[in-house]
Protein backbone atom coordinates (compact mmCIF):
# COMPACT_ATOMS: atom_id res chain seq x y z
CA UNK A 1 0.00 0.00 0.00
CA UNK A 2 1.50 3.57 -0.92
CA UNK A 3 0.02 6.77 0.54
CA UNK A 4 -2.20 7.23 -2.28
CA UNK A 5 -3.93 4.94 -0.87
CA UNK A 6 -6.44 6.88 1.53
CA UNK A 7 -6.50 5.98 5.17
CA UNK A 8 -9.28 7.44 7.22
CA UNK A 9 -10.92 5.03 9.58
CA UNK A 10 -8.40 3.04 11.64
CA UNK A 11 -9.66 0.36 14.14
CA UNK A 12 -7.71 0.60 17.36
CA UNK A 13 -7.48 -2.92 19.44
CA UNK A 14 -7.00 -2.25 23.09
CA UNK A 15 -8.09 1.28 22.90
CA UNK A 16 -9.22 1.47 26.71
CA UNK A 17 -5.18 0.54 27.60
CA UNK A 18 -2.44 2.59 28.86
CA UNK A 19 -1.22 3.12 25.41
CA UNK A 20 -4.29 2.39 23.21
CA UNK A 21 -5.59 5.72 24.77
CA UNK A 22 -2.90 7.55 23.62
CA UNK A 23 -2.83 5.97 20.39
CA UNK A 24 -6.45 7.24 19.96
CA UNK A 25 -5.16 10.77 20.47
CA UNK A 26 -2.22 9.89 18.06
CA UNK A 27 -4.84 9.01 15.39
CA UNK A 28 -7.34 12.09 15.52
CA UNK A 29 -3.95 14.29 16.24
CA UNK A 30 -2.76 13.21 12.36
CA UNK A 31 -6.22 13.38 10.88
CA UNK A 32 -7.37 9.80 11.19
CA UNK A 33 -10.73 8.65 12.29
CA UNK A 34 -10.37 6.32 15.02
CA UNK A 35 -12.56 3.71 16.38
CA UNK A 36 -12.28 2.28 19.27
CA UNK A 37 -12.86 -2.23 19.80
CA UNK A 38 -14.25 -2.11 23.67
CA UNK A 39 -15.31 -4.87 26.01
CA UNK A 40 -17.06 -2.71 28.17
CA UNK A 41 -19.27 0.25 25.95
CA UNK A 42 -19.83 2.25 29.10
CA UNK A 43 -16.66 2.24 30.65
CA UNK A 44 -14.83 3.19 27.66
CA UNK A 45 -17.66 6.13 26.56
CA UNK A 46 -16.37 7.41 29.97
CA UNK A 47 -12.82 7.00 28.92
CA UNK A 48 -12.27 8.01 25.17
CA UNK A 49 -15.12 10.60 25.40
CA UNK A 50 -16.30 12.10 21.64
CA UNK A 51 -15.13 8.54 20.19
CA UNK A 52 -16.78 6.25 18.07
CA UNK A 53 -16.47 2.69 19.95
CA UNK A 54 -17.63 -0.27 18.91
CA UNK A 55 -18.10 -3.42 21.43
CA UNK A 56 -15.57 -6.66 21.17
CA UNK A 57 -14.00 -9.10 22.49
CA UNK A 58 -10.77 -10.74 21.23
CA UNK A 59 -11.70 -13.98 22.42
CA UNK A 60 -15.08 -14.06 20.60
CA UNK A 61 -13.60 -14.28 16.72
CA UNK A 62 -17.44 -13.35 15.59
CA UNK A 63 -17.78 -10.33 18.08
CA UNK A 64 -14.85 -8.44 16.06
CA UNK A 65 -16.31 -8.38 12.62
CA UNK A 66 -18.32 -5.32 12.79
CA UNK A 67 -15.60 -3.75 14.38
CA UNK A 68 -13.46 -4.34 11.71
CA UNK A 69 -15.81 -3.16 8.81
CA UNK A 70 -14.81 -0.56 6.68
CA UNK A 71 -10.98 -0.05 8.54
CA UNK A 72 -8.38 1.39 6.25
CA UNK A 73 -6.27 0.34 8.77
CA UNK A 74 -6.35 -1.05 12.15
CA UNK A 75 -3.92 -1.02 15.31
CA UNK A 76 -3.34 -3.43 17.74
CA UNK A 77 -1.91 -2.53 21.17
CA UNK A 78 -3.76 -4.85 23.36
CA UNK A 79 -2.25 -7.11 25.84
CA UNK A 80 -3.24 -9.71 28.46
CA UNK A 81 -1.43 -8.02 31.43
CA UNK A 82 -3.65 -7.93 34.96
CA UNK A 83 -5.44 -11.12 33.02
CA UNK A 84 -4.54 -13.84 35.98
CA UNK A 85 -5.17 -16.92 33.76
CA UNK A 86 -1.72 -18.82 33.00
CA UNK A 87 -2.70 -19.15 29.69
CA UNK A 88 -3.74 -15.13 29.10
CA UNK A 89 -0.77 -14.53 26.55
CA UNK A 90 -2.33 -17.30 24.49
CA UNK A 91 -5.52 -16.20 24.50
CA UNK A 92 -4.98 -12.25 24.08
CA UNK A 93 -1.74 -11.57 23.12
CA UNK A 94 -1.21 -14.23 20.24
CA UNK A 95 -5.25 -15.39 20.07
CA UNK A 96 -6.42 -11.58 19.71
CA UNK A 97 -4.62 -11.53 16.69
CA UNK A 98 -5.24 -14.62 14.85
CA UNK A 99 -9.20 -13.28 15.61
CA UNK A 100 -8.69 -10.02 14.22
CA UNK A 101 -6.85 -11.54 10.98
CA UNK A 102 -9.94 -13.89 11.04
CA UNK A 103 -12.45 -11.41 11.06
CA UNK A 104 -11.37 -9.60 8.14
CA UNK A 105 -12.75 -11.23 5.30
CA UNK A 106 -11.71 -10.25 2.10
CA UNK A 107 -10.29 -6.85 3.67
CA UNK A 108 -6.76 -5.84 3.19
CA UNK A 109 -6.25 -2.85 5.83
CA UNK A 110 -2.73 -1.65 6.86
CA UNK A 111 -1.94 -2.94 10.09
CA UNK A 112 0.31 -1.83 13.03
CA UNK A 113 1.08 -3.92 15.62
CA UNK A 114 2.60 -3.54 19.07
CA UNK A 115 4.55 -6.14 20.52
CA UNK A 116 7.53 -5.85 22.89
CA UNK A 117 11.56 -5.42 22.74
CA UNK A 118 11.69 -8.51 23.79
CA UNK A 119 9.84 -10.65 21.43
CA UNK A 120 12.42 -12.17 20.39
CA UNK A 121 14.11 -12.82 23.51
CA UNK A 122 14.64 -16.12 25.74
CA UNK A 123 17.21 -14.67 28.24
CA UNK A 124 15.18 -12.24 30.07
CA UNK A 125 12.66 -12.70 33.17
CA UNK A 126 9.52 -13.56 32.00
CA UNK A 127 10.33 -14.26 28.76
CA UNK A 128 7.77 -16.26 26.26
CA UNK A 129 7.31 -16.59 22.05
CA UNK A 130 3.62 -14.99 22.19
CA UNK A 131 4.29 -11.87 20.93
CA UNK A 132 6.57 -12.88 18.23
CA UNK A 133 4.33 -15.95 17.39
CA UNK A 134 1.43 -13.39 16.88
CA UNK A 135 3.76 -11.01 14.49
CA UNK A 136 4.22 -14.23 12.30
CA UNK A 137 0.68 -14.35 11.64
CA UNK A 138 0.59 -10.87 10.69
CA UNK A 139 3.66 -11.55 8.57
CA UNK A 140 1.88 -14.61 6.75
CA UNK A 141 -1.35 -12.59 6.57
CA UNK A 142 -0.29 -11.07 3.04
CA UNK A 143 -1.23 -7.58 4.63
CA UNK A 144 0.50 -4.30 4.51
CA UNK A 145 1.74 -3.97 8.10
CA UNK A 146 4.43 -2.72 10.22
CA UNK A 147 5.38 -4.42 13.91
CA UNK A 148 6.78 -2.31 16.13
CA UNK A 149 8.36 -3.56 19.66
CA UNK A 150 8.54 -1.10 21.99
CA UNK A 151 10.68 -0.87 25.11
CA UNK A 152 9.84 0.09 28.67
CA UNK A 153 6.69 2.40 28.98
CA UNK A 154 7.66 5.50 30.18
CA UNK A 155 11.16 4.27 31.44
CA UNK A 156 12.60 7.39 29.64
CA UNK A 157 13.46 11.21 31.34
CA UNK A 158 12.00 14.01 29.92
CA UNK A 159 14.83 14.73 27.86
CA UNK A 160 15.29 11.35 26.19
CA UNK A 161 13.24 11.65 23.50
CA UNK A 162 15.54 10.60 20.57
CA UNK A 163 13.92 8.03 18.37
CA UNK A 164 15.96 4.19 18.41
CA UNK A 165 14.68 2.42 15.78
CA UNK A 166 16.57 -1.02 15.48
CA UNK A 167 16.71 -4.13 14.87
CA UNK A 168 17.79 -7.91 15.66
CA UNK A 169 16.63 -8.14 19.31
CA UNK A 170 19.59 -7.06 20.75
CA UNK A 171 18.44 -3.07 21.83
CA UNK A 172 16.82 -2.25 25.43
CA UNK A 173 15.84 0.72 27.09
CA UNK A 174 12.61 3.02 27.99
CA UNK A 175 10.40 5.13 25.64
CA UNK A 176 7.21 7.66 26.58
CA UNK A 177 3.71 5.80 25.51
CA UNK A 178 2.96 8.81 23.66
CA UNK A 179 6.11 8.17 21.48
CA UNK A 180 4.95 4.67 20.88
CA UNK A 181 1.35 5.67 20.12
CA UNK A 182 2.90 8.40 17.31
CA UNK A 183 5.42 5.88 15.52
CA UNK A 184 2.17 3.01 15.49
CA UNK A 185 -0.24 5.79 13.78
CA UNK A 186 2.83 7.31 11.65
CA UNK A 187 3.68 3.66 10.75
CA UNK A 188 0.29 3.62 8.86
CA UNK A 189 1.02 6.81 6.98
CA UNK A 190 4.62 6.50 6.11
CA UNK A 191 5.59 4.50 3.21
CA UNK A 192 9.00 3.87 4.08
CA UNK A 193 7.95 1.57 7.13
CA UNK A 194 6.11 -1.10 5.28
CA UNK A 195 6.41 -4.23 6.15
CA UNK A 196 9.23 -3.36 8.84
CA UNK A 197 9.60 -5.42 12.06
CA UNK A 198 11.66 -3.31 14.73
CA UNK A 199 13.02 -2.36 17.98
CA UNK A 200 12.20 1.25 19.65
CA UNK A 201 13.48 2.99 22.61
CA UNK A 202 14.43 6.61 23.31
CA UNK A 203 17.60 8.04 24.42
CA UNK A 204 18.68 11.56 25.33
CA UNK A 205 18.12 14.10 22.90
CA UNK A 206 14.86 15.61 21.15
CA UNK A 207 12.55 13.54 18.62
CA UNK A 208 13.26 13.73 15.26
CA UNK A 209 10.66 14.79 12.77
CA UNK A 210 11.46 13.07 9.43
CA UNK A 211 9.60 9.69 9.99
CA UNK A 212 10.34 8.74 6.63
CA UNK A 213 13.58 8.55 6.84
CA UNK A 214 13.48 7.34 10.69
CA UNK A 215 11.56 3.95 9.00
CA UNK A 216 13.53 4.19 5.86
CA UNK A 217 17.01 3.10 7.34
CA UNK A 218 15.44 -0.28 8.41
CA UNK A 219 15.67 -3.35 6.83
CA UNK A 220 12.75 -4.48 5.25
CA UNK A 221 11.34 -8.20 6.96
CA UNK A 222 12.07 -10.92 4.09
CA UNK A 223 9.00 -11.65 1.70
CA UNK A 224 9.08 -15.86 2.44
CA UNK A 225 10.55 -15.29 6.08
CA UNK A 226 7.87 -16.08 9.65
CA UNK A 227 10.18 -13.70 10.83
CA UNK A 228 11.66 -9.80 11.26
CA UNK A 229 14.42 -9.00 9.71
CA UNK A 230 17.89 -9.86 11.60
CA UNK A 231 15.73 -11.81 14.10
CA UNK A 232 17.78 -14.48 15.57
CA UNK A 233 16.42 -18.36 14.18
CA UNK A 234 15.52 -20.11 17.02
CA UNK A 235 11.83 -20.72 17.05
CA UNK A 236 11.97 -23.03 14.01
CA UNK A 237 8.08 -23.62 12.65
CA UNK A 238 8.53 -27.26 12.73
CA UNK A 239 8.91 -27.59 16.22
CA UNK A 240 5.52 -25.70 17.10
CA UNK A 241 3.04 -27.08 18.28
CA UNK A 242 0.60 -28.11 15.77
CA UNK A 243 -2.50 -26.05 16.75
CA UNK A 244 0.02 -22.84 16.20
CA UNK A 245 0.79 -24.28 12.78
CA UNK A 246 -2.94 -24.76 11.98
CA UNK A 247 -3.28 -20.88 12.45
CA UNK A 248 -0.47 -20.17 10.60
CA UNK A 249 -2.06 -22.00 7.53
CA UNK A 250 -5.19 -20.72 7.83
CA UNK A 251 -4.16 -17.14 7.68
CA UNK A 252 -2.32 -17.80 4.83
CA UNK A 253 -5.19 -19.62 3.22
CA UNK A 254 -7.67 -16.66 3.87
CA UNK A 255 -4.97 -14.43 2.27
CA UNK A 256 -5.60 -16.71 -1.18
CA UNK A 257 -9.00 -16.51 -0.62
CA UNK A 258 -8.72 -12.83 -0.20
CA UNK A 259 -6.78 -12.30 -3.64
N1 LIG B 1 5.05 -2.33 30.27
C1 LIG B 1 6.03 -2.24 29.40
O1 LIG B 1 7.06 -1.60 29.67
C2 LIG B 1 5.90 -2.90 28.07
C3 LIG B 1 6.93 -2.80 27.14
C4 LIG B 1 6.76 -3.37 25.87
C5 LIG B 1 5.58 -4.02 25.57
N2 LIG B 1 4.61 -4.13 26.51
C6 LIG B 1 3.37 -4.84 26.16
O2 LIG B 1 2.35 -3.88 26.06
C7 LIG B 1 1.11 -4.49 26.39
C8 LIG B 1 0.41 -3.64 27.41
O3 LIG B 1 0.07 -2.40 26.82
P1 LIG B 1 -0.82 -1.41 27.67
O4 LIG B 1 -0.13 -1.03 28.93
O5 LIG B 1 -1.33 -0.36 26.77
O6 LIG B 1 -2.01 -2.40 28.03
P2 LIG B 1 -3.15 -2.26 29.11
O7 LIG B 1 -3.21 -0.88 29.67
O8 LIG B 1 -3.01 -3.42 30.06
O9 LIG B 1 -4.42 -2.48 28.20
C9 LIG B 1 -4.70 -3.70 27.60
C10 LIG B 1 -5.77 -3.46 26.57
O10 LIG B 1 -6.10 -4.72 25.96
C11 LIG B 1 -7.52 -4.85 26.03
N3 LIG B 1 -7.94 -6.24 26.08
C12 LIG B 1 -7.47 -7.23 26.88
N4 LIG B 1 -8.16 -8.35 26.65
C13 LIG B 1 -9.09 -8.07 25.69
C14 LIG B 1 -10.10 -8.81 25.06
N5 LIG B 1 -10.34 -10.11 25.33
N6 LIG B 1 -10.86 -8.21 24.12
C15 LIG B 1 -10.66 -6.90 23.82
N7 LIG B 1 -9.71 -6.13 24.40
C16 LIG B 1 -8.94 -6.72 25.32
C17 LIG B 1 -7.91 -4.15 27.32
O11 LIG B 1 -9.29 -3.90 27.34
P3 LIG B 1 -10.11 -3.70 28.73
O12 LIG B 1 -9.98 -2.22 29.05
O13 LIG B 1 -11.48 -4.11 28.40
O14 LIG B 1 -9.45 -4.56 29.77
C18 LIG B 1 -7.06 -2.89 27.20
O15 LIG B 1 -7.64 -1.99 26.31
C19 LIG B 1 1.41 -5.82 27.02
O16 LIG B 1 1.03 -6.83 26.11
C20 LIG B 1 2.90 -5.80 27.23
O17 LIG B 1 3.50 -7.06 27.04
C21 LIG B 1 4.73 -3.58 27.73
Amino acid sequence: MSQTQQITNVLIVGATGSVGRLTVQAARRNGLHPRALVRDVQRATLLLPGVEVVPGDLENPTSLRRAVEGADAIVLTHGSGGDPRPDARAHIDYGGVRNILQSLGSARPRVALMTSIYATRTDVPGANPWKRRSERLLRVSGLPYTIVRPGWFDHAGPTQRRLVLEQGGTLDGGIAREQIAEALIRSLLTDSALGKTFELIATEGSQQSNWSELFGRLKADEGNSLDGALDPNDLPVGSEPADLRQDLDAVRSRLREAR
